[in-house]
């Protein structure tokens, strides 16, 4: 069987590939320590920013695949703590980058749509990339650090990932505005900010769908369809029946990290090649609906 080593496994997306981990691969999860797991697959204990140690760890698993989901996905946070976030986004992935080129693994890299400027939106992966923020600028370094190792590779550039969420992970889009609307509590979002919200579900599924990709290369793994918070709120309010009014759109919200404004991904690439579809956002919400406890 396949082995595939996925690292940052206790994150969101990675919660998300060991629950939809297929049966015909050997899946070993790797997180910087135990916590949380009580999954039945074998675990690696392993900081991606320990050069030595990703190295040898890889060296000895041989893996077929890497998935790499590990990373600082917080941008306000990244503009806090830029050396850490350094370490971990771009220093890290130079060292799995090493590791597999040992154990000549394929490396399949998460990134993000917040490569680009946001000034265009509908961006294919040809189009230029500007970062807007720190967490973006570490991003793209660490695409360049793929493209130019010589692996075989994937980057796919993902885009704000909703859908249900574990005890102890982070706030996800959903809450953000779930939480505030069942508590009648007012909602401000950004109407100016455009994304491809992403069905956390989806990705997972989609990753596991490349894993025998022959040709190395960048795809927009994200929801193909473009929408405001605002429109990603009303949208949720309609189908968990909620009060829309109190969803307040405004023109900014002040953020540590300056977002980009439009950065809805292009995703004809990945529907051609590896013949995925992502759910709308009304199929991914209503997806949500049937399983959550009200
Ligand atoms: N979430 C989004 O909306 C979004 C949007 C676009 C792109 N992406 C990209 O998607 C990928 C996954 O994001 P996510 O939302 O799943 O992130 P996440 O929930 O924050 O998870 C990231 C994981 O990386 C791990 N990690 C951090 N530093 C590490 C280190 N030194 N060694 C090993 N593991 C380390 C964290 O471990 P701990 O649990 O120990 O902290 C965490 O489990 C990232 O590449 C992100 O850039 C995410």
């Amino acid at each position: 069987m396949k082995k595939v080593l996925l690292l940052g496994s206790r994150g969101y997306l990675g919660s998300y590939l060991v629950k939809y981990a297929p049966k015909d691969i050997t899946l070993i999860v790797s997180a910087r320590d135990k916590e949380h797991y009580i999954g039945k697959f074998e675990f690696l204990e392993l900081d991606i920013t320990n050069r030595e140690q990703v190295i040898k760890e890889i060296a000895k698993l041989k893996p077929y695949v890497v998935i790499n989901a590990a990373a600082n996905a917080l941008p306000d946070l990244a503009e806090e703590k830029k050396e850490w976030t350094y370490s971990v986004n771009v220093t890290g992935v130079s060292n799995i980058i090493e590791g597999c080129k040992k154990s000549n693994s394929k490396l399949i890299h998460i990134s993000t749509d917040y490569v680009f400027s946001g000034e265009k939106g509908n961006y294919t992966e040809e189009d230029v990339t500007k970062p807007v923020n720190y967490y973006g600028e570490t991003k793209l370094e660490a695409e360049k650090l793929v493209k130019s190792s010589g692996l075989k590779y994937l980057i796919c550039r993902t885009s704000v990932l909703y859908g249900l969420k574990l005890d102890y992970q982070r706030r996800v889009l959903f809450y953000e505005v779930y939480d505030k609307l069942k508590e009648n509590k007012d909602v401000i979002v950004q109407e100016t900010q455009i994304a491809s919200p992403t069905l956390v579900d989806d990705l997972a599924l989609c990753i596991y769908k490349m894993l025998d990709f022959e040709k190395s290369g960048i795809y927009h793994t994200s929801s193909s369809n473009p929408v405001s918070r605002y429109e990603y709120a009303i949208k949720l309010a309609e189908i968990f029946n909620l009060d829309k009014k109190l969803i307040k759109p405004v023109q900014m919200v002040k953020k540590t990290a300056v977002r980009p404004l439009n950065t809805s991904l292009n995703t004809s690439k990945v529907q051609k090649d590896f013949k995925v579809k992502f759910r709308t956002i009304e199929d991914g919400l209503k997806f949500i609906k049937e399983q959550i406890v009200l």
